[in-house]
């Protein structure tokens, strides 16, 4: 029964780093290599859903997944996603977006001619948090990367974006997280928990996607 644990379900998930840019040529970004997310997308994909991966620059090979939208910044990310959205059932957000973008890019190269540059950073919009916040929703799925109090951010995010499941993982140590190829996590949603402990991203991935698979079904009543 496992490979069609989500047959029929329409699943957008995002993942990658976002770029915004300071002017033609620079960017400020994060160092997401949207590895987990890829291997996520197809691992959901291998349960039966069919996957519109929307993704920020990697240097991955694109996962075989259903459809694919590639974007490099968050307000193209954010756009992306709400024009997809009312016609999915699953939301995973494993992108890494940048929080805040240059308030007004320079149309030019920036010359270095000053001693000090300020740019005016801008909120970008939360695209978890709006997902969640759609009546009806899919049922979303987020992601915490902290460095410490992992399980108490973590639930705090679950209640305060109000998304149903989320996988924490601790960055910042010797092991797993950004550029890694192993990683670790909790998994917390409304009622429970469970750890996934230190494995390779793609077994992560599929274990991951069986409990996602699982909860999906739960909530949507079997
Ligand atoms: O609040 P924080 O950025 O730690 O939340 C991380 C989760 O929210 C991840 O699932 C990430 O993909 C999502 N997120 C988002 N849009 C943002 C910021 C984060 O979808 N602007």
């Amino acid at each position: 029964v496992l490979p069609g644990l989500l047959a029929g379900v329409r699943a957008l998930v995002t993942a990658g780093p976002t770029r915004e840019p300071l002017d033609p040529v620079r960017f400020i970004g994060n160092r997401s290599s949207g590895r987990m997310g890829f291997a996520l997308a197809e691992a959901l994909e291998e349960l039966g859903a069919m996957v519109t991966l929307i993704a920020g620059p990697t240097l991955l090979p694109l996962p075989c997944v259903t459809k694919h939208v590639q974007i490099e910044t968050a307000l193209e990310m954010y756009k992306a996603v709400m024009a997809r959205v009312a016609e999915c059932d699953l939301f995973v957000a494993t992108a890494a977006v940048t929080d805040y973008r240059p308030a007004a890019p320079a149309p030019t190269k920036i010359k270095k001619e000053t001693e000090a540059l300020t740019v005016e950073l801008v909120r970008n919009p939360d695209i978890l948090a709006e997902v969640a916040a759609r009546r009806p929703a899919p049922f979303t799925v987020g992601f915490a990367a902290e460095t410490d109090h992992l399980e108490d951010y973590a639930r705090d995010k679950l209640e305060r974006k109000g998304v149903d499941l989320i996988a924490a993982n601790q960055v910042g140590g010797l092991v797993g997280g950004f550029e890694r190829a192993e990683n670790a996590l909790t998994v917390l949603w409304r009622g429970g928990r469970k750890e996934l402990p230190l494995m390779d991203k793609h077994r992560l991935a599929r274990e991951l996607a069986l409990l996602i698979a699982e909860r999906y079904r739960a909530h949507a009543g079997g």
